[in-house]
């Protein structure tokens, strides 16, 4: 790794020509419309109407009101001046039951918000699967049933086919080691499942999903059009030396599982066997096709694990058990900010998995699809939301991105999570995450301080110099300083 990590740079940060600035949402969190035009029922609505899963007792039934505010939306993205916008399609939308025909009033809308962003000059980047399959599907097994990856792939394809000419850039999928972790084995997700064997079937068989959709789709788009996927990654930080092992485990469980299968063919050695497909379920040719190679990859960074050894009878300050590893605890650095979801803000975290991204597949270009924070946002009586911890995020992790950048990384875009504050799953619209503040009742969006300092950056490439930054902070930036206070596993994420 290179020397630069963590170093305040001197001068504005400039990012190269042609790097993409863009923000991201996705279907169920901003969509709203959930009965309209023909939609089918998806497991997030089954899951956010059960009582007891989502703070609040909070659905997507309404969310932002996007379906109907096209026009809008795309004008605070224009307003923004990003080039690109990733969005997701609802697959419910566009296949009601999951399989057979198009339903086209609901592809019109994604016809309508794709012509909308490139009048504006705005690149639609698309991600097929944002967590929102067919209820009908998951009737019969869902993503545990290898058939629901042939059924994504006839999806995918319909999609290309039909808005191969609008986007620039797509995603298969998003994070599908949350789909099957939160998903099928500690259910705080939808379906809601609670099960290791139908979680580590899950995982196949949404890998071999990215996989027969990876192909389908080039089959039907026009020309290089750009195919990746995004997953998310956290380097996993052992405390001390005799956590390293555990450290390794836990980066194969909930880094490699996904990565290694995309990149090389491979399951990681390191994950245990309850987390790892058994071989019956792995077909010949399986592996071949999940490792066809991608155009970019897609990153979601949000924060690093602290993993160390602990009592979990006699805990310390910054422990908490590390659920489904006894004598395990996650720790908590008390030098590190925490967000409001309670995840750790490490900049440097950033810096190392872009290092080691470009390691483990040298020269793939990547984009980051996901970066952001939750803060505590509100309207002050002057009208404004006066985010500057989301300045100081923003600061922090573009900082990690432009280093990354001068030390040969491939990094090619920066997607910030999210335009608006939106329907943060579980945590429902208690967390939010947004450029724009969104006021739920009346559905007024508002940019946020951190939108004006975005904007600038995305429009100009560049960020400007941590002192003009502290000055303009009126000298209470934190995040851009911070280090990491343990070393990472060697060749650990
Ligand atoms: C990611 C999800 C995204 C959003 C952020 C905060 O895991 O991909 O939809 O909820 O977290």
């Amino acid at each position: 790794m290179n020397g630069t990590s963590g170093a305040g740079a001197p001068g504005p940060r400039r990012f190269p020509p042609g790097f993409l600035w863009g923000a991201s949402t996705s279907a169920y969190q901003v969509e709203c419309a959930v009965h309209t035009d023909g939609r089918g029922q998806s497991i997030w609505d089954t899951y956010s109407h059960t009582p007891g899963t989502i703070h609040g007792g909070d659905t997507g039934d309404i969310a932002c009101d996007s379906y109907n505010r096209v026009d809008e939306d795309v004008s605070l993205l224009s307003d923004l001046g990003v080039d690109g916008y990733r969005f997701s399609i609802a697959w419910p939308r566009v296949q009601p039951t999951g399989r057979g025909g198009v339903n086209q009033r609901g592809l019109d809308y994604y016809r309508a918000l794709t012509a909308r962003l490139r009048d504006r000059g705005i690149m639609p980047v698309a991600t097929v699967y944002h967590w929102d399959l067919p209820q009908a599907l998951e009737d019969e097994g869902g993503w545990a049933n290898r058939e629901t990856a042939e059924r994504f792939a006839e999806y995918a394809q319909l999609v290309a086919q039909a808005l191969g000419d609008q986007v620039g850039m797509w995603m298969t999928m998003n994070e599908p080691q949350q789909a099957a972790h939160q998903g099928y084995r500690v259910g705080t997700h939808a379906p809601g499942k609670t099960d290791y064997e139908l979680a580590a079937a899950a995982s196949h068989h949404l890998l071999l999903g990215h996989g027969l959709a990876l192909e389908a789709m080039r089959s039907s788009l026009p020309g290089r059009t750009a195919v990746g996927i995004a997953l998310d990654l956290h380097p996993v930080r052992p405390t001390s030396e005799d956590a390293l092992d555990a450290a390794a485990v836990l980066d194969a469980e909930h880094n490699r599982i996904f990565l290694e299968p995309v990149l090389h063919g491979t399951y990681p050695a390191r994950a245990r066997a309850e987390l790892l497909p058994s071989s019956e379920l792995i077909k010949p040719g399986d592996m071949r096709t999940i490792s066809a190679p991608v155009d970019f990859l897609g990153l979601n960074y949000y924060c690093p694990f602290y993993i160390g050894l602990g009592d979990w009878d006699d805990l310390r300050r910054g422990e908490t058990p590390l659920p489904g590893h006894p004598g395990l605890v996650n720790y908590a650095p008390p030098e590190l900010p925490k967000t409001t979801m309670g995840w750790l803000v490490e900049p440097n975290g950033l810096y190392d998995t872009l290092v080691t991204l470009d390691r483990e597949a040298p020269q793939l270009p990547i984009f980051i699809t996901e970066n952001g924070c939750a803060s505590e946002d509100y309207i002050t009586p002057e009208g404004e939301v006066n985010d500057q911890e989301r300045i100081d995020f923003l600061e922090g992790h573009l900082d990690a991105a432009w280093r990354a950048i001068q030390d040969g990384v491939n990094l090619a875009g920066y997607f910030h999570w999210s335009l608006m504050d939106n329907f943060e799953w579980a945590r429902g619209y208690q967390r939010r995450f947004g450029l724009y503040f969104v006021d739920f009742a009346s559905q007024r969006r508002l940019a946020k301080r951190s939108a004006r300092f975005y904007s600038e950056v995305a429009r100009t490439g560049v960020l400007p110099s941590s002192e003009a930054m502290l000055q303009a902070s009126g000298g209470d930036l934190v995040n851009g300083d911070i280090r990491s206070a343990a070393r990472p596993v060697p060749g650990a994420l």
